[in-house]
């Protein structure tokens, strides 16, 4: 049985000019052990789609979809207690800004020991020896005193350390990464993938990608979903994507990796946005 399966979603926000189609008719689905990555240039709707299976977008979203199943179990007509029981369990997210993602106001044992305590309903003592246990798995250094800090206190990389510790506290089998690297250093952001897919591995969790970096793609993914203007534009295994790419953005997202660079990524991209507005794209 497949981890996730979306068939038909749509994501509508209502504007001061109307309707906006954020995600348009996209089906996907995510088998355990797989990684499958969503890539495409900002704006292409890959978290509004995300968020709208997590349930955490606004209200004001308009949200459609022929089937949204988690496990089998749909979860459009979950109630929203039920939701939130599935949420930061079984399905947990990670995303682009770790800073921004952890509480200020909170120590970074005080944020993991909740999600212990909410999900797994762990008393005091295992859940500290559980959040110490998790910032070792996640390459943390001296876990145990790193439980008293505060997120200001931590680089970005040990943020999304502690968001990765965080997310996978409660063994998921699916987990959402969007955008993990893009807000950090290049150096930090391989050792970040690599933990991602050591995790993955060693859990055989599920693995959803997002990112607009074909390089991370190349690293990391199955299958590829790849996503413009919010519609789905092709989909492959890995191989079969780089090897024969049959959409124009594909090949667009491909020539602007730097082995294939010929002019720079913004110009190849935005030589395939200009020939699409004048019609010229299939
Ligand atoms: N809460 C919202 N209200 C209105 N429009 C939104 C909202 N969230 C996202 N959008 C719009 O939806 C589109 C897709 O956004 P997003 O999914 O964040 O793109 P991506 O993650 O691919 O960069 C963008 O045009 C964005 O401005
Ligand atoms: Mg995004």
């Amino acid at each position: 049985m497949a981890l996730l399966e979306i068939e038909n979603l749509t994501v509508e926000f209502e504007t001061a000019t109307g309707w906006f189609k954020a995600v348009d008719g996209v089906s996907l689905s995510v088998e355990p052990r797989e990684v499958l990555a969503i890539v495409g240039e900002s704006g292409s709707g890959k978290s509004v789609s995300m968020l709208a299976v997590m349930g955490l977008l606004p209200d004001t979203a308009k949200i459609t979809a022929d089937t949204m199943l988690f496990q089998g179990t749909d979860i459009q007509q979950m109630s929203a207690a039920e939701r939130r029981k599935l949420i930061g369990k079984d399905m947990a997210m990670i995303f682009q800004e770790p800073v921004a993602s952890l509480n200020p106001c909170f120590t970074v044992g005080f944020q993991i020991e909740e999600v212990l305590r909410i999900h797994m309903g762990l008393g005091r003592k295992e859940r500290r020896q559980r959040a110490i246990e998790l910032f070792e798995l996640v390459g943390l250094p001296d876990p145990a005193e790193r439980l008293g800090h505060f997120p200001h206190q931590m680089s970005g990389g040990q943020c999304q350390r502690v968001m990765i510790a965080i997310a996978i506290a409660c063994d998921p089998k699916l987990l959402i990464a969007d955008e993990p690297t893009t807000a950090l250093d290049v150096t930090i952001q391989k050792q970040i993938l690599d933990l991602l897919m050591t995790l993955q591995a060693e859990t055989g969790m599920g693995l959803i990608m997002i990112t607009h970096d074909m390089g991370v793609v190349a690293e990391t993914a199955d299958r590829v979903i790849v996503q413009y203007k919010g519609r789905k534009m092709e989909e492959a295994d890995v191989l079969s994507l780089f090897e024969a790419p049959k959409n124009a953005y594909t090949k667009a997202l491909l020539s602007a990796l730097p082995e294939n660079a010929t002019g720079n990524r913004l110009s190849t991209v935005s030589d395939f946005m200009a020939q699409e507005s004048a019609g010229g794209v299939q």
